[in-house]
């Protein structure tokens, strides 16, 4: 098939025909697992997004979701690869949404972008310039298509329009018609590819959320953090020394506010900008002592690093043979494709950090900006071209500093700035310089569709009222994070609004038992912890036209209609999330079908339908839906004292019964990847809870559970 192609590319060249004659061609497309189907067009480069981050399919749970017949009309999707490049085009219905194409901040619905999709800092614009542009698309009609390319790709969502399009909008005629529209009705993605052919990976699902869980698994599964990693992260200012941690961490005891992560920013370093990786002497004399009294105050230590190497530092003259042509800061890039060049930089890493017991990295400036980071002409001694290497640093870092944990059956947990396609099982959350609070929640929403996660966190405020809002939503996040690397903020900096953060810390501490097992399922199920409303059942999108019927009063999304739902979202499988942001004081909320209840109060507050609310500052809203269990801890400020017997409370919300599935194991290494751990199932029925194993026999840390029925 592919020799054919090509002579035929070879026949049309030799006669000196116009390129643009060459044959669209209908994929091939081949099952690779249930409802995944891969197609390879024309020759595609040897490295692409997957194979860098070297997926593993999770065969068994991708077989559990079952069957599925291909998404598509195949005859709809062609392909085409002329001058150098490919091109792509699929099929769009009337009324189908496209969500996913990236770590975007500003939109969910995707239908009427253009991306050319570009590892980046986010610069404020929704362009495709993103800290993870991952090339993957989910329909709102139940499929996903993945462009497996490490290159820049130019995605156009629903904007052009073909000659031969089947559903042609009739032109109209501007000078009267006031509906003329510059953006005319479009029925197709159309794809570019700078290579001579690419890898197109589709999807199935019966919702949406089922496309993502497919994608997740085949990326391997989500990660799953140790317990530690899920309790409160304070990054401290760039210089301080150890003396100056240390009191830090002790005054978290005093003002009792939980702390399971300090982060340490690049001051710990002799050098940064680039860096040495080696401890500055005369901050941290003795950092093993200093990590070891970390440790027995219950606390982890994270370091900042970028991966830039110092000419000033021992690795210098060892790494240098395997790094790019170009500098960073007047640093050396490590090239993580070559082996030896991964092993140089892990015997660093291995002597000089994890021997002492350092918990985890901060991989900072893999992302951009252009200024800093290498141009596309740069060349690496693995072959890969500068542009190649800035889609996929982030993967490779990402990849080679997991490994270095994963060898010592040790779990990480930290920040990265750059990541894309095939990240799902990488210990790695997502976090950028940008600061707007709204868009924040925004990109929270996004990364559901991506494969990866991203904590909004919390830096600076000008008022009680957004450091507040900002402590809320940070603490129903993947990483509860302050990031005080600039202006040594802490959690008791707006002594106004201090009960109110330390409630909700304590929140987030007390509910860790039901976060804890949302991970869970993005291990084993690849459902992400973090979601988009349209990935809940019940929800109807308002952006979806052709399933809303406006002209009905009952319709419960009336109100809300056209508007994008990029300000709510869903922490695990039954809580909605709310949040409010500076200066408002009320805000909508859509709730999907089914009865939905007051997580504080137990209350009815709606079924499928769009409601106001004015909760206050002091807490964040949250909603429950009918039949949740959530499984809430004792109060613990540290996960260090998540130990053996702790009392849980069940609190049982609405009318249905209900089932929890209580995930357990030892919280720090990856037993539970051979099957050391346990899942018990909490039911409710008739007023009375009740216990029951459903798998394994691994460790277990709850005793007596207490059942709240909170819907009176
Ligand atoms: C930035 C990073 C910040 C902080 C700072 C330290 O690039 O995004 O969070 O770590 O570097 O210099």
């Amino acid at each position: 098939m592919k020799f054919a192609y090509f002579a035929f590319a070879m026949i049309l060249a030799s006669f000196g025909k116009p390129t643009d004659k060459t044959e669209q061609e209908n994929p091939n497309w081949q099952n690779t697992h249930a409802g995944i189907w891969k197609a390879t067009i024309g020759q595609p480069g040897e490295v692409n997004l997957l194979n860098v981050a070297g997926i593993q399919p999770k065969a068994e749970a991708l077989e559990k979701l079952g069957v599925t017949n291909f998404p598509l009309d195949q005859q709809e999707i062609k392909a085409e690869v002329r001058g150098g490049k490919t091109y792509l085009q699929l099929p769009l219905d009337r009324g189908e949404l496209i969500y996913g194409l990236g770590l975007n901040f500003k939109n969910v619905h995707q239908r009427g972008k253009i991306y050319r999709l570009h590892v980046d800092h986010y610069g404020g614009r929704d362009n495709g310039r993103t800290h993870a542009p991952v090339p993957f698309y989910v329909s709102s009609k139940g499929y996903g298509v993945l462009i497996n390319a490490a290159k820049y790709i130019d995605v156009y969502v629903g904007t052009g329009v073909r000659k031969d399009s089947k559903t042609p909008a009739n032109p109209q005629d501007r000078n009267t018609d006031k509906s003329w529209s510059a953006a005319p009705y479009s029925d197709i993605v159309e794809v570019v590819i700078p290579e001579e052919g690419v890898e197109v990976i589709m999807f199935s699902g019966a919702n949406v959320q089922q496309v993502v869980q497919r994608y997740n698994l085949y990326c391997g599964g989500g990660y799953l953090p140790p317990k530690w990693g899920l309790g409160f992260w304070q990054r401290t200012p760039t210089l301080y020394s150890d003396a100056d941690v240390e009191r830090e961490v002790d005054e978290f005891k005093t003002h009792n506010f939980p702390l399971d992560v300090i982060g340490l920013e690049p001051g710990w370093q002799s050098k940064s900008y680039p860096c040495t990786f080696e401890w500055d002497e005369g901050r941290y004399p003795n950092p093993g002592k200093f990590i070891g009294q970390m440790k027995d105050k219950g606390v982890r230590t994270n370091l900042w690093l970028n991966p830039y190497v110092s000419p000033e530092g021992s690795l210098y003259k060892k790494i240098e043979p395997y790094t790019g042509t170009h500098t960073v800061w007047n640093g050396i890039v490590p090239d993580f494709m070559t082996k030896k060049g991964s092993e140089t930089m892990g015997t660093h890493f291995n002597r000089e950090l994890l021997d002492v017991g350092v918990s985890g990295f901060k991989i900072d400036e893999v992302d951009g900006f252009d200024q800093w980071v290498w141009p596309d002409n740069a060349s690496f001694p693995s072959g890969l071209d500068g542009e190649t290497m800035r889609q996929v640093y982030g993967l490779l870092v990402q990849k080679w500093s997991a490994a270095l944990y994963k060898a010592r059956n040790e779990r990480t947990y930290g920040l990265v700035r750059a990541s894309n396609a095939g990240a799902s099982s990488f210990p790695y959350v997502i976090y950028n310089d940008y600061y707007k609070h709204e868009d924040f929640i925004t990109a929270l929403i996004n990364s559901s569709f991506t494969g990866t996660l991203w904590t909004p966190e919390v830096r600076k405020s000008g008022t009680e009222e957004e450091w507040l809002r900002r402590m809320q939503t940070v603490c129903f996040s993947p990483m509860a994070m302050i990031n005080a690397w600039a202006d040594g903020t802490k959690p008791w900096s707006f002594p106004e609004v201090y009960a109110q953060c330390q409630e909700v810390a304590f929140l987030r501490m007390r509910l860790l038992p039901y976060i804890y097992s949302t991970f869970a399922k993005y291990y084993f199920e690849g459902i992400p912890p973090f979601r988009a409303m349209v990935m809940e059942e019940g929800f109807l999108d308002p952006g979806e036209e052709a399933a809303t019927d406006l002209s009905s009063d009952k319709n419960p999304y009336a109100i809300a209609v056209k508007k994008e739902i990029k300000d709510q979202y869903m922490m695990g499988e039954s809580i909605l999330v709310a949040p409010l942001f500076l200066g408002q004081q009320k805000r909508q909320v859509v709730l999907p079908e089914g009865n939905w209840y007051d997580f504080y109060s137990g209350e009815f507050v709606g079924n499928g339908e769009v409601i106001e609310i004015e909760p206050g500052l002091d807490k964040i809203p949250l909603f429950v839906k009918d039949g949740a269990i959530i499984p809430m801890m004792e109060s613990i400020r540290q996960t260090s004292e998540w130990k053996e017997n702790m009392a849980l409370e069940a609190r049982v919300y609405g009318e249905i019964d209900g089932k929890f599935e209580l995930y357990d194991d030892d919280g720090e290494t990856f037993d539970y990847q051979t099957g050391k751990y346990s899942i018990k199932e909490l039911s409710a029925k008739e007023g009375k809870g009740r216990v029951k194993n459903v798998k394994g026999n691994g460790p277990w840390s709850y005793g007596e559970v207490s059942w709240s029925f909170m819907t009176k």
